[in-house]
């Protein structure tokens, strides 16, 4: 077991949820608004760390120290690090002021000076690292982190950042997109996957773009995509082409033309999905328009769950199912959820993924039977 400190990404609560169902061994040991200390048996490297979308850093913890000394903290774990050349180093404050880094920087430079060791902080305007800065002393130096959660504050050095290029080029240089259609952060696909707890085969019956369904290769899955929208299914296929060439994916995933509401042959150990969302994102919804959207929408979901049980599926189902934000700022969600559960799916997550000025949100169901 190895202890790591995570940042979360913008949706604390999903990540934690993540986190918890792909590593079950986990052990908790502190907890922040924006990140969590945790025992793994899995060590995380960059390829690890890569699978997880709802986190944007992880350090390996190296000490706790008292608040009062965690200058001389860092000074040390510096020091240690040195090796006669010129040390690079940044340094970012989780679960404190931001503040605290000018005073704190300030006092290190003078401490390594005194010690003989010759440094450069790169931090900008005495702010955090952001993941641009971090590729860049990555390959020299280092960046250590300092969390503070109910007067425990510990130093962590990194190990991983999120590989914000790397999510950009899959969402949005892939040869088939549809902003008509929406499609799912590529983000958002690793937190569905790592939700079903299942490293087997996956279904995505909503497939798309085939978004979840890249993103599954890339995590090592199986991955069974279908869509009622046969131009889809097509672009869907050209995607994966790309993926492979573009990113190394090895194996290719089963794509088809499928009504979701109809009975499927294929074997499968789980299913995820981002099912239709009615509109897109950015388009804002009166309330005489939402009750035909989400009739429409309620009735397919319905006949799905319906389906999915007369097939006598019992695997687990995670899903991002839409919510919509109106003009006086009430949130509705989809009454299916309801009639859902009454089918006897026993619904064990229930939490909201959005941006504040998002008309259409989505919320992250997982049922199991
Ligand atoms: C929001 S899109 C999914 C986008 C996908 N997650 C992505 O990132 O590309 C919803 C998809 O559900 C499909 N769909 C709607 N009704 C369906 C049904 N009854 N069976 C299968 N697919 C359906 C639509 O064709 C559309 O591609």
């Amino acid at each position: 077991m190895s202890t790591y400190i995570l940042i979360f990404g913008n949706h604390p609560e999903l990540s934690l949820a993540e986190l918890k169902t792909r590593y079950p061994d986990y052990k908790l040991r502190a907890q922040g608004d924006d990140f969590v200390v945790v025992d793994l048996s899995t060590s995380i490297d960059q390829a690890e760390f890569n699978q997880l979308g709802g986190f944007i850093k992880a350090a390996e913890s190296i000490k706790e120290v008292k608040k009062e000394a965690v200058a001389e903290g860092l000074v040390d774990v510096l020091r240690s690090h040195y090796q006669d050349s010129k040390l690079d180093y940044g340094l970012s404050l989780y679960g404190m002021s931001e503040k605290q880094l000018r005073p704190l920087l300030l006092k290190l430079k003078k401490r390594l000076k005194a010690d003989g060791v010759k440094s450069r902080f790169i931090n900008k305007d005495f702010k955090n690292i952001s993941s641009a800065q971090y590729k860049s002393i990555r390959q020299k130096g280092i960046e250590l982190i300092v969390v503070n959660s109910k007067g425990r504050t510990i130093i962590g050095r990194i190990v991983a950042v999120q590989n914000i290029d790397a999510y950009s080029k899959r969402d949005y240089d892939k040869p088939f997109r549809s902003m008509q259609m929406g499609m799912m952060p590529p983000k958002l696909a690793q937190i569905l996957i790592n939700l079903t707890g299942i490293k087997g085969r996956i279904w995505d019956p909503f497939c798309g773009s085939g978004t979840l369904i890249m993103e599954g290769l890339l995590m090592g899955c199986e991955m069974i995509g279908s869509d009622i929208n046969l131009k889809h299914i097509e672009g869907a296929k050209r995607n994966i082409v790309w993926l492979k060439k573009e990113f190394g994916a090895s194996s290719d995933a089963k794509l088809f033309a499928h009504d979701a509401t109809k009975p499927l042959e294929e074997p499968f150990d789980a299913i995820a999905f981002e099912g239709d969302l009615g509109v897109p994102h950015n388009q804002s919804i009166k309330s005489d328009q939402l009750e035909v959207i989400a009739k429409g929408l309620d009735e397919l979901y319905i006949c799905f769950f319906e389906n999915l049980k007369a097939m006598r599926c019992k695997v687990p189902i995670v899903c991002a199912l839409p919510f919509f934000r109106l003009h006086n700022g009430r949130e509705v969600e989809l009454n299916c959820i309801h009639e859902i559960e009454k089918m006897g799916f026993k619904k064990n997550l229930h939490l909201k993924y959005s941006r504040e000025h998002q008309a259409v949100g989505r919320v992250i169901y997982r049922f199991i039977d």
